[in-house]
């Protein structure tokens, strides 16, 4: 009996066994297709950062877009929402529908929000750009402006591009109507007021061409820690990181992102896209992929690097094309909504770090 029962058990043990590993490709493939469900939201927030997407009004009644947006990301930029167009479109008459839309698109599905952008050179309404001001003018505008479209947005963005592309390519200030009008302290003065406006809120300088040493990047290294010894509030430099494949990878981009790191601000990758002459091709995905691959690694490779977007997350809607005539194809989606090779590199990067 107790042989048999042995003899039984034993059989037990290896028909379980022998179902175990009939069962275990399917155990398998649920796990796989588990991981596969992790958005990359979900996977940046392992690493302590944020995903995100920009999203531009329109596009939010695209469903198959929004609602993948909603899915995959857990933050968003409003691509055009809350400019100066938006926001005050006649002078001291504030219109916050387009920026609103977008909050509330995000709470709904649970994406926090940077605020882009207070103060720019480009889309202005007319009644500002047109107009001829005394500095102490400008001054006033500018205050009133950043006072109320911070206060209307306090609790509901996270962060605020305060001042957008203030330098030229050789880090001389860029002489936009503020620079012009007001002279350099317009920057520290923008983000004292949007520090009183929001004390909560995060403050970053944002321009493009500075994900790699040179002068452009020298010149905001140079001013934000100019900006800190002199107790102004700034939080974080947003490196836009609108790239091309016939211009090169950035030079040195982690090392860049880790100096303005040690200056003691954040560092967030706010507008990435990665654009190629067109037509793409297999080849050329590639290596748009390992571009991708290499910038998420080299934001995670830097403790102070909290986040990266996309500006835009699908070929479907970029600016791309109607500014470059010739090149696209720049997104980790395509027009069809369909993963390319660097939506993979992203996600790798990611997994690899938050394992
Ligand atoms: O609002 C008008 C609409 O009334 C008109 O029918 C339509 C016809 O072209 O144009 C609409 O304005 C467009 C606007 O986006 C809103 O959709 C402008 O033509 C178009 O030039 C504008 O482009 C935006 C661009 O900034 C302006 O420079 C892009 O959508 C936006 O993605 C882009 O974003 C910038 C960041 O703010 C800063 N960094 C660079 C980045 C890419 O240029």
């Amino acid at each position: 009996m107790r042989r048999t029962r042995t003899r039984a058990a034993t059989l037990a043990a290896a028909t379980a066994l022998l179902a175990g590993l009939a069962v275990a490709p399917a155990a398998h493939a649920v796990t796989a297709h588990h991981h596969a469900e992790t958005t990359l939201g979900q996977l940046a927030e392992r690493t302590g950062r944020y995903f995100g997407s920009a999203v531009d009004n329109p596009e939010l009644t695209d469903t198959d877009y929004a609602n993948l947006l909603g899915k995959e990301f857990d933050a968003t930029t409003p691509g055009n929402g809350m400019k100066w167009y938006a926001t005050e479109p006649q002078r001291g008459v504030f219109d916050f529908t387009a920026g609103d839309e977008i909050v509330n698109y995000a709470r709904a599905k649970g994406l926090k929000v940077r605020g882009h952008t207070l103060l720019w050179h480009s889309q202005l309404p007319s009644w500002l750009s047109s107009g001829a001001w005394t500095a102490d003018e400008l001054r006033s505008i500018l205050k009133n402006h950043i006072t109320q479209v911070v206060k209307h947005y306090k609790g509901k963005v996270f962060a605020w591009d305060v001042a957008n592309e203030i330098t030229n390519e050789d880090g001389t200030y860029r002489e936009n109507i503020f620079y012009k009008t007001i002279g350099p302290s317009y920057i520290a003065d923008a983000l004292r007021w949007a520090h009183a406006a929001d004390p909560k809120a995060k403050l970053y300088l944002n321009d493009y061409n500075v994900e790699g040493t040179g002068a452009k990047s020298d010149a905001y290294y140079t001013l934000i820690k100019q900006l800190k010894a002199d107790r102004v509030p700034i939080d974080g430099f947003g490196m836009q990181a609108h790239l091309a494949l016939q211009y090169g990878f950035p030079y040195q981009m982690r090392q860049n992102i880790q100096r303005f790191a040690d200056l003691g601000v954040d560092v967030a990758i706010t507008e990435l896209d990665i654009r190629v002459i067109l037509p793409s091709d297999a080849t050329k995905l590639a290596q748009q992929a390992d571009w991708y691959g290499r910038v998420t690694n080299a934001c995670l490779a830097v403790r102070r690097c909290v986040g990266i977007t996309v500006w835009g997350y699908s070929d479907r809607h970029s600016w791309i094309p109607s500014v470059f005539p010739g090149e696209g194809a720049a997104l980790p989606w395509d027009e069809n909504l369909v993963h390319k090779p660097a939506y993979d590199a992203i996600r790798n990067a990611l997994t690899a770090a938050g394992s």
